[in-house]
């Protein structure tokens, strides 16, 4: 992603900005050795394996692999984009950032205007709505659902009017084009022409936790669900635009996270969460549409110690509580489901029975573990024995899967008791389901490498290349970053070109590109080249500990198991004779110089 920002900018960021010093904000470091350490930000774990170097500004954590420089650990945690985590990090050293500077990228760009544009059609949407005439259908909906002005301006609600081109027009006074609109998502384009995307519908602003507008969700005002046997959806939302990432926000979670509870609630529905909020209850949010995603999962446990899963209570709530309860876990986090009897959904129970029984229902929510054994027993008829065995065994598959041994341990107890059964036949059924994976509580490091080990097969596959290889390359691109003189030795016999994969490649051409004028490659400026999904392996060429440690005969080494590997892989894949036998004596030279040098 070509990133106009000035080099120098971005170098006196990064002098003016100590990684330690930021990070110590969020984490208590300790220095270890050469670098700090603490407990990981961004996954939930008791033993501290989150490293930051000072030396190469960078951090890494070997137990879910986040890694990166201070740039992009101000973009997780302050869930900001480059340009605006440059911006903030520019403004803590005091540095003014030249207007003049070009400092923007294309992306950052269409995302600002697009911010500008929703700004302005919510506060059409709202206008319209406080208008007599244009609101009226808006209004009356409202009303019926019990939503006062005062909560209609504390989430911005608007109406949509029913018209093919209000809005347009609205944005076009306020120098809007109708491409704009249409590919910020507020029209359509139907049969070469544009229209407003949301007619006749009840406006709900999605509001991130920085106060833009990134979207809408619009309802329709009757509940009429086809017209000419064209299915109308209930609510319609703006799509995913520059600005609008559903997997990575939540419905009102820039109100939420004023609250001072400390545990979040989630719910299914934007009226569910305005409902609840109303009634002076403000730890809640709601996915956009969607089923959550692990992001929003990471998202709401940056602010909230536990998540209160409160979806609806039908069937399809059910199913999307388990997997709510998955993806929360798979985050890191802990949940517990909060239990509505006799109505649909929170909206409907608040409505019905008042903000303190749903109070109520909040401080009685169930474990997530329990939530899971009790729908199992739902399923059988636990007075007979026959009931009881097929109980136990599915309840001792989810204790399988719950990852702290206490609170595993204290279930088995719970359910021998429920049953009749004895502690110790529980306990060996639970023991039968984890047997197969003895070593359930790995340590952080195995579980790091076994992730970067998939990633690597991955890559393998794709890139036509060996893990050994891969191994190789690593450590010498490292060592060859953190030396000159080792690069020297390396670049003569290794071209950029000659990385087998394309994250090292354009790693080393940067590498490269550094020594040629005269610069030793920063590893924390080198990195801001790297999208999100390529920044752990490059990272981790950086942070490496073997890199620590290396000379002129590791560089040696290293080349030389280069050169065998990509000499198996070309002999693996060739046919010609000639060239086999050619590439068996490059073999075979290449082991004798290994040996030479190994004598
Ligand atoms: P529900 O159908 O449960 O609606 O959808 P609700 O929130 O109870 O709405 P009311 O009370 O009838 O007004 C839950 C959520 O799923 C999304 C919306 O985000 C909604 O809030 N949804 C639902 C859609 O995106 N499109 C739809 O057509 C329906
Ligand atoms: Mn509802």
């Amino acid at each position: 992603m070509p990133r106009r920002i000035s080099d120098d900018i971005i170098a006196r960021i990064n002098d003016e900005n100590d990684i330690i010093d930021y990070v110590s904000q969020y984490v208590q470091l300790k220095k270890t050795g050469r670098d700090y350490s603490g407990l990981c930000p961004f996954h939930h774990e008791k033993t501290p394996s989150f490293h930051v170097s000072q030396d190469k500004q960078l951090f890494h954590c070997f137990g879910c692999g986040a890694s990166g420089n201070l740039v992009q650990f101000v973009m997780r945690t302050e869930n900001l984009d480059f340009v605006d985590a440059i911006k903030l990090l520019a403004d803590r050293a005091g540095i003014i950032i030249p207007e003049d500077d070009g400092f923007t990228d294309d992306n950052h760009e269409k995302k600002k205007r697009i911010l500008e544009m929703n700004k302005c059609a919510a506060r059409f949407f709202y206008s319209c709505l406080k208008d007599k005439k244009l609101g009226e259908k808006g209004q009356q909906y409202l009303a019926k659902r019990n939503i006062p002005w005062k909560t209609i301006t504390v989430y911005g609600l608007g109406y949509a009017p029913d018209s093919r081109d209000l809005l347009l027009k609205h944005l076009a006074a306020n120098g809007f084009s109708v491409e704009e609109a249409a590919d910020g998502g507020l029209a359509v384009r139907r049969e070469g022409k544009i229209y407003d995307k949301f007619r006749g519908r009840v406006m709900f602003p999605i509001i991130d936790v920085r106060g833009n507008v990134i979207g809408f969700g619009g309802r329709v005002t009757d509940d009429v669900k086809e017209v000419n046997g064209y299915k109308i959806p209930k609510y319609l939302n703006s799509p995913e635009t520059a600005a609008f990432d559903k997997g990575r926000n939540l419905f009102s979670l820039n109100l939420a996270k004023n609250s001072k509870e400390s545990d979040l609630i989630l719910c299914e529905g934007y009226m569910d969460v305005i409902s609840v909020y109303q009634a002076g209850i403000k730890n809640i949010v709601a996915t956009l549409g969607t089923a959550i995603t692990e992001n929003q999962a990471k998202l709401m446990l940056r602010y909230a110690g536990e998540i209160l899963i409160c979806y609806d209570s039908d069937e399809a709530g059910v199913k999307a509580t388990l997997r709510a309860i998955d993806v929360i876990s798979g985050a890191g986090g802990r949940s517990r489901v909060i239990k509505l009897g006799g109505a649909k959904d929170p909206d409907e129970y608040i409505n019905k029975n008042g903000v303190e029984k749903f109070k109520e229902a909040v401080r009685k929510a169930v474990p997530s573990t329990e939530f899971r054994i009790s729908l199992i027993k739902k399923q059988y008829d636990t007075t007979t024995t026959d009931g009881k065995i097929m109980f136990i065994d599915e309840a001792a598959n989810v204790l399988a899967s719950v990852k702290d041994a206490v609170e595993a341990d204290a279930y088995i107890t719970k359910i021998a008791e429920d049953t009749g059964i004895s502690r110790g036949a529980v306990l060996s059924k639970y023991r039968e389901k984890t047997s197969g994976n003895r070593h359930r509580r790995i340590p952080m490091k195995t579980e790091y490498r076994k992730q970067t080990e998939r990633k690597e097969r991955e890559t393998v596959r794709k890139e036509n290349t060996t893990p050994t290889l891969i191994a190789a390359e690593k450590r010498l691109l490292g060592l060859m970053a953190q030396s000159k003189k080792l690069y020297k030795i390396a670049e003569k016999r290794i071209k950029p070109d000659d990385f087998s994969t394309q994250v090292y490649r354009k790693l080393s051409r940067l590498i490269y590109d550094s020594y040629d004028h005269d610069n030793a490659p920063e590893p924390a400026i080198i990195l801001n080249s790297f999208d999100s999904d390529e920044l752990s392996e490059a990272s981790e060429v950086f942070y490496n500990f073997e890199v620590y440690d290396g000379d002129e005969a590791t560089v040696a080494e290293l080349l030389n198991t280069i050169t065998l590997e990509k000499l198996d892989i070309r002999i693996k894949n060739e046919t010609n004779a000639a060239v086999l036998a050619e590439l068996f004596r490059e073999r075979q030279k290449a082991i004798e110089e290994k040996n030479t040098w190994e004598d």
